[in-house]
């Protein structure tokens, strides 16, 4: 079975790294009113994907442009390829109206990846908003499959309103078993919504895990994610066992062509998933 190789820049051929592979969409699910998941397959139908959490690919859609999207499937189940997708402009609505067996280009896996291996025999804290749940999908199943390698599992989501909760099924599945604590708020209640209200940062204090032996891994909007640091802080979570996913604008995808600089770290390639302490300088400051 062939498989292809977790790229990175350094010690491959940039035309390896950089080759644009064509994958047909073998089905799409509406998540929200804007997002949807999309089960890709190689189009030659013999190859895995092998990636790792926290990774991303850059999407072509022909004609159209390339953007960079995470993988939101199950690294343990390597033959499809899931990305969760909000349509906000040319290249993300085009991908939108993708029908199944449509083709779609994909590079990647790019970046570096959560850090599920150096949490084991920690607990380990998932905190979340929006569409931020689609990079960390993959370390809850990952975690979920070798979950006697890990402490107490905490996941804090948080979604607008209850319509843009991504996920549902798997959230049902995870809250429905004892070894794995779920909490979801909402910004704004509405319709039949009977559960908490207000940012991911209110149900630090609910969330059973040791501050002193966890890993803390954030993604969400960049505010959230900064109130979301703080909150552990204070807490007494040492800044070496946060980490973070940065998003910026993005071209080449593997360090080439300097878009996504960020301080001196090329995020597509030294991140997305930072350390806290090691972007600390900058992640503070408001404009970037
Ligand atoms: C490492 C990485 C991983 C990412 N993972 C995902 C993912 O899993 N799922 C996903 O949906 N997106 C993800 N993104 C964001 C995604 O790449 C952008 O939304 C996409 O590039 C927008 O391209 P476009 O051509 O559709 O929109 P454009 O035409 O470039 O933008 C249209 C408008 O939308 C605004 N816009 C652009 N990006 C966003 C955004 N993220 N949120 C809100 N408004 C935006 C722009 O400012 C502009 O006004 C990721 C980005 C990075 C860097
Ligand atoms: S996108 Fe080109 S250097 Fe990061």
């Amino acid at each position: 079975m062939e498989t292809i190789p977790k790229n990175s820049a350094a010690g491959s051929g940039e035309a390896e790294v950089m080759s644009v592979r064509p994958f047909k969409v073998m089905s799409t699910i509406k998540e929200t009113e804007d997002t949807f998941s999309m089960e890709l397959a190689s189009d030659d139908g013999a190859r895995e994907f092998d990636f790792e959490p926290g990774q991303f690919n850059m999407l072509y859609m022909l004609g159209v442009g390339e953007v960079p999207i995470s993988i939101s499937g199950d690294p343990t189940k390597p033959k499809t390829l899931v990305h969760t997708t909000r349509a906000v402009g040319m290249v993300t609505g085009g991908m939108k109206t993708l029908k199944t067996g449509d083709i779609i280009g994909v590079r990647g896996p790019y970046g570096k990846p959560w850090p599920v291996k150096e949490a084991e025999g920690r607990d380990v804290l998932l905190a979340t908003g929006g569409i931020g749940l689609a990079p960390l999908r993959p370390v809850i199943y990952h975690i979920l499959a070798h979950r006697e390698k890990y402490g107490k599992v905490v996941l804090l989501y948080g979604a607008r309103s209850p319509e843009e909760i991504l996920y549902r099924k798997d959230l049902e599945k995870w809250r429905a078993r004892f070894d794995f604590e779920t909490f979801l708020t909402v910004d704004r209640a509405t319709g039949s919504w009977r559960g908490n209200v207000g940012v991911v940062t209110t149900l630090i204090g609910r969330a059973p895990f040791d501050h002193t032996h966890c890993t803390a891994m954030i993604c969400g909007p960049e505010i959230m994610m900064r109130f979301t640091v703080l909150e552990l802080q204070k807490r007494g979570v040492p800044d070496i066992d946060i980490f973070v996913s940065m998003e910026r604008n993005m071209k080449c995808g593997v360090g080439l062509c300097g878009h996504c600089q960020m301080g001196a770290s090329f995020v597509c390639k030294d991140g997305p998933v930072y350390r806290y302490d090691r972007i600390q300088g900058i992640f503070t400051k408001r404009e970037l």
